[in-house]
């Protein structure tokens, strides 16, 4: 935690530095066309409820995206209330914006180590647990059916350093087979959705990666339903040159289209402030350009999509941290806090008309 010394010395060092205090690019923001022009995947983003009554927020969504993922309303943690009611007034607020603005949804997340529910701890008899598995999953699928292009099933199940599977509620009462159990359950209620499995750190962490692979490889040998491979791409700005494109490529090798699910690119690398700016953000610059120069050397029908992880650095997730407040606040979106599009959704922009087909 920095100390109020800590913030002292440190604006200070950017005031040394000609860099100002707030994360503001170098280059003037200037307005760009549609970033989701001629683009032949979805260019998504991450979205919650209550940002549809915020007019800023909404003409960015409408004018530049295409599909929506809900950050958080279409997860346990919303749906299922205690008594294994099922609540679906937020959701089907964001299904109707999408609907209104001609945009396509991706349902996220149905199975998660990191949320579970009373209604299903409290249930311990693996085969009443089943029951109440299948039913979960065969409900928000069908509830949703026909108007969701593509699911994040089993979201996370690899541990963090790679070295197996995450132990959560779901492996507890079911054992491992909980993953093939999520898919077989949800094909069955919605045939024509692409099922995807979805993890993060997958550019960080070659080992977690390799594990990620594995797991995937191990579902497709055993005939389950997994139709993509969703890659979060919650990158640091750090993140040296050239994993990403190792990266991608690796998971392109099963061959099964690939989403870059939740893309967003922090300017803090580790606990220290961002005093290096300026670099930063030409490191991300620098990431966008190398995701997106590998995403164009995957064949066609790989090219799944690519969702930014919120509209506008306020929206993002990364400043909602206690500690990512004042002049060092996180920049990793598309578009500054006042919606103007910044540098980084410039470069974006240049990047994607490598796929865009004549407007
Ligand atoms: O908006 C409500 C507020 O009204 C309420 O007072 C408050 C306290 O209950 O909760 C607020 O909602 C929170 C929501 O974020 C909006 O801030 C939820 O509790 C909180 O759980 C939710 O966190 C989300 C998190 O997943 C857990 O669902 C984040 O927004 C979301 O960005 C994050 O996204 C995950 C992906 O699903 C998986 N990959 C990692 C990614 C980042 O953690």
């Amino acid at each position: 935690m920095l100390t109020r010394r800590d913030w002292i010395t440190a604006l200070a060092a950017l005031a040394g530095t000609g860099l100002s205090a707030c994360s503001q690019a170098a280059e003037p923001h200037v307005a760009i066309d549609p970033l989701k022009d001629g683009l032949p995947f979805p260019l998504g983003v991450a979205a919650m409820s209550g940002q549809l009554s915020d007019p800023v927020w909404a003409a960015i969504v409408r004018t530049h995206f295409s599909q929506i993922t809900p950050e958080w309303e279409q997860k346990m943690e919303y749906l299922l209330l205690p008594d294994g009611q099922l609540q679906f007034d937020a959701p089907e607020a964001l299904y109707g914006f999408a609907r209104d603005n001609g945009m396509t949804m991706l349902g996220h997340t149905l199975i998660w180590y990191a949320q579970s529910s009373p209604w299903f701890e409290a249930v311990t008899d693996p085969v009443r647990f089943g029951r109440r598995y299948d039913q979960y999953i065969s409900d928000i699928m069908t509830r949703f059916k026909g108007r969701t292009r593509a699911w994040d099933v089993v979201n996370e199940p690899v541990m963090d350093d790679g070295s197996g599977y995450r132990s959560c509620l779901w492996s507890d009462r079911l054992g491992l087979g909980y993953i093939n159990r999520a898919y077989e359950v949800a094909h069955e209620a919605d045939p024509n959705a692409v099922l995807f499995l979805n993890d993060y750190n997958l550019e960080h962490n070659p080992q977690k990666r390799l594990m990620f692979l594995k797991l995937a490889e191990s579902l497709l040998k055993a005939g389950v339903p997994l139709g993509g491979l969703g890659t979060q791409s919650h990158i640091v700005a750090s993140l040296a040159p050239g994993a990403l494109q190792i990266a991608l490529t690796d998971l392109a090798s099963l061959g099964l289209p690939v989403h870059i699910s939740e893309l967003d690119i922090s300017l803090k690398t580790g606990r220290t402030a961002m005093l290096e700016v300026r670099q930063n953000e030409a490191r991300q610059q620098a990431l966008v350009t190398e995701l997106l120069e590998t995403y164009a050397t995957l064949p066609a029908h790989q090219r799944f999509g690519l969702t930014i992880w919120g509209a506008r650095d306020k929206d993002s997730w990364l400043r909602r941290g206690g500690e990512d407040r004042g002049p060092m606040r996180d920049a990793p979106l598309m578009f500054d806090d006042t919606g103007n599009a910044k540098p980084l959704a410039r470069t974006l922009k240049a990047e994607l008309k490598r796929f865009a087909r004549p407007v």
